[in-house]
Parts: C-alpha cells; structure tokens; sequence
C-alpha cells in the first residue's frame, strides 16, 4: 500500500497539481494581462470578466494529439505572405468539422468553459509563421457572435487588445456599412481593419498567452476592443521578450 506521509515527495506533487487545478478553475488572468493607458475602472472591471486565459487548459499530450490531427492536412498548404493589407500575414488555414474523438473531447471541453450554448461546427484553425503576425482587427459581427475561444499550441505568444472608437467600429444593424472594409480586399468581410494603429491616447491590454492555454474573449472585449498577435520582433511581455515560434491556434467561435 501507498503510503503518502505529510512531505512525501508525491504528496507534494499532488498538492501542486491541485494547486494548479484550483488556479485554473479561476479567473487566471492576473500575472497574464498587463493593463496600459488610462483605462476607465468600470471598463476595467468589465474587461477582465470578458477576457479570460486559462492556462494549461490542454496537456502537452492533447497538445500533441491535436497537431497530429492538424499537421497532415496543414503542411500541405503553403504559409500567405503576398497580401500585406490582410489582417494576417505569413500564415496558413483551415476549417474543420470533424475531429478524432480524442480531440473532439478537447473541443467539447472548450464549449462547456467558454459557451453558454453551442460552437460553430467548423472549427477554425489558424497556423502563424515564425515571422507572421495577426494584425490589429474585430472579427466581423456578420460571421462570428460574441465569443471566440482559442486554445494555442506550439508557441507562447502576446495578444494586444486595443479600445476602438464604439463609433467607428458599430457593426450592427441591417445597414451594414462597414466604414473600415475598404482597407483590405480579401478578408475584410471577416476582419474589420482600423486605420489608425496609433496607441497614442487609447488604452489597451497586453496578454500573455502560454503555449496549451485557452483564451476566451466574449462580449466587449470582443466588440470594443480590436486584437492581434504581435510580431516576433514586438513580441514583449511587461518588458520581457516573449519568443514566439510558429503557432497554431484552435479557434471556437459560436453564432451570430
Ligand atoms: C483570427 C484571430 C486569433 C488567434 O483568426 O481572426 O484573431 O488566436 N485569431 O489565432
Ligand atoms: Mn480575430
């Protein structure tokens, strides 16, 4: 029999993974987002239970499983670096429905933490070159509802989430004119654009997003805030160089 005296080396370990259980099962976001500007304290507030980062929301064997899945089909593809007015640049995609089970589990884990009803079928996957970068944007309200999820693998990285101007970025309505499509020509029916990338003035917040971890972005940090994926060379961390690698991310989104 196991017996697990109070410092047992096992029974420390355990406490840890408990540890980690219990800091997942919260709010995480506390030492991953830095907050920078002026930001109004109701904003604040409502930001951070519209941002969540729930890290090692996926082990590096379901890390791995996944990229099994993923990277047959994915290698295929060749990474897009030609149109520098896309909201991404030097990365590949796809979409898909249907999963090993294994995954499936993963994805269905997804849906019970970060949505209150159902996922799209067709998950999003979105692989980034080394030196791609996902340009500042809000996914279109016409394609995507109020949440978007994703699990990150194969790299860390730095996610900037920036105030828009509620004015300029109103996508609602039936007359959908759209004042910033103009700025792309492919994807701009998906990603909204803005023009003006000057932080100067705006607040905004830095999140760190670890490798396996889950980011749930729901509601006003989804409609008033545009996000992007910081370039290698930017990728920074409150001062600390964050390297990201190629990265692939598991992208859930649930309907208009
Ligand atoms: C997008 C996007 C974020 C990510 O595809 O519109 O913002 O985590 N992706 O890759
Ligand atoms: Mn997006």
């Amino acid at each position: 029999m196991l017996i697990l005296n109070k410092c047992s080396p096992l029974r420390q370990i355990l406490r840890r993974c408990h540890r980690q259980v219990v800091e997942n099962s919260k709010v995480v976001n506390k030492n991953l987002t830095a907050f920078m500007g002026k930001w109004p304290e109701e904003e604040q507030q409502d930001f951070r239970l519209h941002m969540r980062i729930i890290t090692d929301f996926i082990s590096e064997l379901e890390e791995q499983q996944l990229h099994e899945e993923i990277e047959p089909y994915m290698s295929r593809l060749r990474y897009e670096f030609d149109h520098w007015d896309d909201a991404i640049h030097g990365f590949r995609e796809t979409e898909r429905k249907k999963w090993f089970p294994h995954n499936r589990e993963v994805l269905e884990r997804v849906r019970q933490v970060a949505f209150e009803g159902a996922i799209m079928p067709y998950v999003h996957i979105l692989d980034l070159a080394a030196d791609g970068v996902i340009k500042p944007h809000v996914d279109s309200t016409r394609y995507c509802g109020t949440t978007i999820s994703g699990i990150s693998l194969l790299s860390d990285s730095v996610m900037r989430l920036v105030r828009t101007d509620a004015q300029r970025y109103q996508q609602s309505g039936t007359n959908a004119k759209e004042t910033d499509s103009q700025d792309a020509d492919s994807d701009a029916a998906y990603r909204h654009q803005p023009k003006e990338a000057s932080l100067e003035n705006k607040f905004y917040a830095d999140l760190l997003l670890p490798r396996r971890s889950l980011y749930i972005m729901s509601h006003t940090a989804r409609y008033n805030f545009t996000h992007e994926i910081l370039a290698k060379e930017h990728s920074q961390f409150q001062g600390m160089p964050v390297p990201k690698t190629r990265r692939i991310s598991i992208i859930c989104r649930n309907e208009p």
